[in-house]
């Protein structure tokens, strides 16, 4: 999973491809590099490291000059991040590209290709591609591109720069996503929206095994057997404000403030007359009666929702739910039968177990329901139904945001799937979803409420090898989602443990200092997550309790506490969802990592 673009226009092309693989970084950021054509030459520039140390390589190099070109930033999978394995790569002298994706039969091709006396210089499956597309062009970069494709398997999108070819650049994906967006005079290819809105609204989606041409003349597609396609123009609808910080220190943090305009616009468009209504995403009350079973399957930040939405369609709907983490789940022959509901969730649309295991679930006969936030991602397009997240992008590794949107999705879908089985009155349906929807001013008043004390607090987290986070229910639900923003961001060990469970074994580990962030706002649980807080207490933890504004909490219980307002207890991870990533984002930030790219992590997991 890598960021690729390219440009042709009038416009410095180098001045383009970097502003554009700025807004790629998210995708990986282990290299980067662009190749132009500068005086009819193909030039390659390219630097391990970050965006910013390309930059200042290319200061003392030279800006490479020219109209047409291609760039990449790296999430290293074959090859240590390096100069030599950063992208674009030569295949010989006729073909330069760059590549997002995994070629899964590289080593056969490779072992192949050296028999035929090709000589490699990098440990990429990239630079297999190149050498493979070099043998193939014969003078139509078409039949190079299909021939090739032909041949290798795996998931890629691909920018390509055909030698005795300066004025043209070609695209193709299988798998990857790849856009190709176009303006008066210029066109570009990106790996997502954000990294060309600076300079158009205006795309096409490229589908699997279709070529893109982009010339100064414009843009044309074609199949791998040569056919032309017309394809359907898009038209974004974030704005270039929408992707940059806005006066933020982080991404991440905008994007926590982000979090009330997020839910608002999410779920309005699907409540009418005070009722849930998903009528617009095909989901209507006749469906939603008959399901009997429910797999959610996803990964990371997205399973946790899961987790959260699992909780709360059982208790609401007396449905039985199955979390999946979805690398597990395509293995692992799930029992899933026609009719079952499978409820896939990603932020990226484009998560590769995710999408496979969505697939599988498809073959199997299962219903599929995507909740997606990018627009137009595979797993948006190819499932049965489709609920978009309206968080705008989302541009900080760790998910704050998009996090939020999902629950606030699955708390309505939960109400109007009750509703529809009968399990609560229309009178009910329409109190709780009116609940659901004032979550946006609630979250906004506990980010002004926690912000300050996060901010203190994160101070005791960040000597720490590690802690735990504790709590029962819907609040062990989210403390999933709490120990990994920890983890990601600040590089503190952590684990969620249901507060229960703990004096199975994990206690031992507890020793003096030891934070423990103690989750508890569920009023049923509460008396029995505040004795398992005094036995860490007892054991010399330093507790960090977030509860509700109400709760009573003893003296002897807690040493910093978090408040924040209490709402509908089964919604009330919406609000405490919020300290526990400013906790986070705070830790990070004192620890000076780099919170919205930390080390070893991309964006979007395009890969297994
Ligand atoms: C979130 O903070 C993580 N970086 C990660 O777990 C993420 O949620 C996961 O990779 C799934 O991504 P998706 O939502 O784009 O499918």
């Amino acid at each position: 999973m890598c960021g690729i673009v390219g440009y042709v226009g009038a416009k410095d092309c180098s001045e383009v491809l970097v502003s554009a693989l700025s807004k790629l970084e998210y995708r990986g950021y282990d290299s980067a590099g662009i190749a132009v054509f500068e005086d009819g030459k193909i030039r390659i520039e390219k630097e391990k490291g970050r965006l910013l140390d390309l930059q200042k390589k290319m200061e003392s190099d030279g800006v490479p000059k020219g109209n047409v070109g291609v760039g990449h930033t790296r999430w290293a999978t074959h090859g240590v991040p390096s100069s030599v394995n950063s992208h674009p790569h030569r295949g010989g002298d006729k073909v330069t590209l760059v590549h997002n994706g995994i070629i899964e039969n590289y080593k056969e091709l490779k072992e192949q290709l050296i028999a035929q006396g090709r000589v490699f210089i990098s440990e990429t499956d990239t630079e297999v591609v190149a050498q493979l597309m070099d043998m193939n062009y014969e003078g139509d970069p078409e039949k190079a591109i299909a021939k090739t494709l032909a041949q290798v398997e795996g998931s890629f999108a691909l920018g390509i720069l055909f030698a005795d070819r300066p004025e043209e650049l070609y695209a193709v994906r299988r798998e990857s996503p790849l856009i190709v967006g176009v303006a008066e005079g210029e066109s570009f290819i990106a790996s997502d929206v954000p990294a060309i809105i600076k300079y158009t609204t205006q795309y096409y989606l490229l589908e699997h095994d279709e070529i893109a041409k982009l010339t100064h003349e414009g843009v044309s597609f074609c199949d791998l057997e040569g056919n032309s396609i017309e394809k359907e123009l898009k038209v974004a609808d974030w704005d270039q404000e929408a992707a940059e910080k806005g006066g933020y220190e982080h991404y991440m943090l905008k994007e926590i403030h982000e979090q009330p305009t997020a839910v608002k616009t999410t779920l309005t468009p699907r409540i009418s007359d005070g009722m849930p209504n998903l009528e617009e995403c095909s989901i209507t009350l006749d469906k939603l009666k008959d399901i009997n079973q429910i797999y959610i399957v996803a990964c990371g930040t997205a399973m946790h929702a899961g987790m959260v939405g699992k909780y709360v369609i059982e208790k609401q709907c007396k449905v039985p739910v199955i979390v999946d983490i979805a690398s597990e789940f395509r293995y692992r022959d799930p029992l899933i039968k026609e009719g079952d509901l499978v409820i896939i969730i990603s932020q990226s649309g484009e998560t590769a177990d995710s999408l496979a295991a969505m697939r599988l679930a498809k073959k199997m006969g299962a219903k599929t329901l995507a909740i997606v936030n990018a627009k137009g991602s595979s797993i948006a397009r190819e499932a049965d139904m489709l609920i978009y997240t309206h968080a705008g992008p989302e541009i900080a590794v760790a998910s704050t945001k998009a996090y939020m949107v999902q629950i606030s999705v699955m708390y309505l879908l939960a109400f109007e799937l009750a509703f529809a089985k009968g399990e609560i009155t229309k009178e009910e349906c329409r109190r709780l979803t009116d609940i659901l929807l004032g979550t946006s001013a609630n979250i906004e008043k506990t980010i002004e409420l926690v912000d300050g004390d996060c901010n203190t607090i994160a101070e005791a987290l960040t000597e720490a090898d590690s802690l735990l986070y504790i709590g029962r229910g819907l609040d062990y639900a989210l403390s999933m989602e709490g120990s990994l923003k920890l983890k990601e961001i600040s590089y503190i060990h952590s684990e969620a443990y249901a507060a229960g469970e703990l004096k199975h074994g994990t206690i031992s580990l507890i020793t003096e200092g030891m934070p423990v962030i103690a989750v508890a706002t569920q009023n049923a649980l509460y008396d029995k997550t505040v004795s398992n807080i005094k036995e860490v207490k007892a054991r010399g933890a330093k507790v960090i309790l977030v509860c509700d504004e109400q709760a009573e909490v003893g003296a002897d219980v807690a040493d910093f506490i978090i408040r924040v307002p209490r709402i509908e207890e089964m919604l009330m991870p919406m609000l405490a969802a919020v300290p526990l990533q400013l906790l986070a984002y705070y830790a990070s930030v004192r620890r000076g990592n780099d919170v919205d790219k930390p080390r070893n992590l991309a964006k979007s997991v395009t890969v297994e």
